[in-house]
């Protein structure tokens, strides 16, 4: 057996070792700056007060970097946060042929040599807003093979109504092993009825639709703010989207568009989880750089609990949480309603406000998850199907807590901000995929939370 020195055997072994955690981070497996065993120690009680800045939204910079692949040139997006979602698709985007570089929250993408079609499981799989790159390539290439994404978590989450679309606007679609095969020589403009306003679905089919032959009409289309900002983003590219935010979109198709040049959107989400826990530790807490207006539902609901909201301008809102929110039922519902994204974190609230609440999940099938760890801590919750009973506690017990995905990640940090003692969140990768710095920000406005490297 060939015998090598000591340092040189260690530092192969070691070498070998950094290959493959970041093959998997390459992949997509875990985002490359985040262990799967990271966790994030909270101790709870204080009462956070201050200020925080809200990042640029997650469901509008995915959808919008896509869009630059309808174009050949370089496009420059702003107030794109640094989250693990963001860098597989910069991935994704490098695997069809494009240059990604993201440097303090903007993404440069260049288009020139879009020259591959396939969106591969390992990528897809790790993130569903993925298939957001079929109508992309298919009005840039007349092509595109993307894994079919899965399952995740929360649900199914089939994507039949972006397929059927497409198919309507002259796409040829087959199944191939797991994988969307589709062609089409040149889309053309159709009118599509979604039975279920889908937002990545009326997204897939506005970007493909700016380059098909003729006008596309989207019935029943999605309303949220993310749809509105590709919208846009689209038509500074030359598009001609209108009625975007509305039930009916006209699409009228155009030969070429020039690269991107764009701002994105605050996150509304990461906003609405700001209020939450002002309102469930009792804080004082200055939300900058968010859209209020595009919370009203969620506000509307925290001012019926005891929270006190003040517009301070167009961009800054200030909330006061009082001693103790009181119970309030909620039901998710597509945009305006009340957004599924904030359920969780309004359950956590609701898991210490006084009198009992009923929260019904209408639009993710299995987006109860949360509720198992936050009954660790003390919670009195029941569910019946897609209700959950939740009787209001007087208070929360810290816990070791399993994060299982990305939005129950977060109402676990609310849980903890109240919560008497230490909780431990494992699987810190879930909540890495969609907010910014948190451990961060919340550190800022007075919070006794740590993140813990792998293993420590
Ligand atoms: C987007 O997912 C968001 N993701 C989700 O945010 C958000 O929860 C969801 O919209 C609803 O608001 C991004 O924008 C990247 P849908 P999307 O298509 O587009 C069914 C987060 O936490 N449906 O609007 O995948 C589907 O099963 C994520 O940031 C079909 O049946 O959601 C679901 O029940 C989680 N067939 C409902 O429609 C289809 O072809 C709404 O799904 C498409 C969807």
């Amino acid at each position: 057996m060939l015998c090598l020195p000591l340092k040189a055997l260690l530092e192969n072994t070691l070498g070998v070792l950094k290959e493959s955690f970041f093959a998997f981070a390459l992949a997509g497996l875990f985002p490359p700056f985040a262990c799967p065993m990271d966790k994030l120690v909270i101790k709870g009680g204080a009462r956070l007060h201050g200020e925080v800045e809200i990042s640029g939204a997650k469901n509008a910079a995915l959808p919008i970097m896509v869009a630059s692949l309808l174009t050949s040139g370089e496009s420059v997006i702003k107030r794109v946060p640094d989250l693990a979602d963001v860098k597989t698709m910069g991935k994704l985007l490098e695997n069809l042929g494009a240059a990604f570089h993201y440097e303090s929250g903007t993404a440069m993408i260049r288009t020139e040599r879009i020259n591959k079609h396939t969106a591969p499981y390992e990528l897809v799989k790790t993130m569903r807003a993925s298939v957001l790159v079929i109508g992309p390539l298919l009005a840039r290439t007349g092509r595109a093979k993307v894994s079919l994404p899965g399952g995740c978590a929360i649900g199914a989450r089939p994507i039949n109504l972006h397929l059927m679309g497409l198919k309507k606007m002259g796409a040829e679609i087959t199944l191939e092993e797991g994988y969307v095969v589709a062609r089409a020589k040149r889309l053309r403009g159709a009118v599509i009825y979604f039975d279920i306003p889908t937002v990545t679905g009326t997204e897939n089919l506005m970007m493909a639709a700016s380059l098909a032959a003729g006008t596309t009409i989207i019935e029943n289309a999605a309303k949220e703010p993310e749809v509105i900002d590709l919208a846009n983003a689209l038509n500074t590219m030359g598009a001609k989207v209108r009625g975007a935010g509305e039930s009916t979109v006209e699409i009228v198709g155009v030969d070429s568009l020039r690269p991107l040049s764009y701002c994105v959107i605050p996150d509304r989400v990461e906003t609405g989880t700001f209020m939450t826990i002002a309102g469930i530790t009792g804080g004082d807490i200055l939300i900058k750089n968010c859209r209020a207006e595009h919370n009203d539902a969620l506000i509307t609901k925290l001012k019926e609990a005891g929270i006190i909201t003040g517009q301070e301008n167009s961009t800054t809102v200030r909330l006061k949480g009082p001693r103790r929110p009181s119970g309030h039922d909620i039901k998710t519902m597509p945009y305006p309603g009340f957004p599924t994204d904030m359920q969780a974190q309004f359950m956590a609230l609701m898991s210490i406000a006084t009198g009992t609440s009923i929260i019904r999940e209408t639009i993710f099938e299995n987006r109860f998850m949360h509720v198992a760890e936050l009954k660790r801590m003390g919670a009195d919750i029941d569910i019946e199907g897609s209700t959950a009973t939740v009787r209001g506690v007087s208070k929360l017990k810290g816990a070791d807590v399993m994060a299982t995905d990305l939005r129950a990640s977060a109402s676990l940090i609310v849980a903890g901000l109240v919560a008497e003692g230490k909780t431990t969140i494992h699987r810190l990768y879930h909540l890495d995929r969609g907010y910014e710095r948190i451990d961060e920000k919340l550190r800022g406005l007075g919070a006794a939370v740590e993140r813990l490297r792998d293993g420590r």
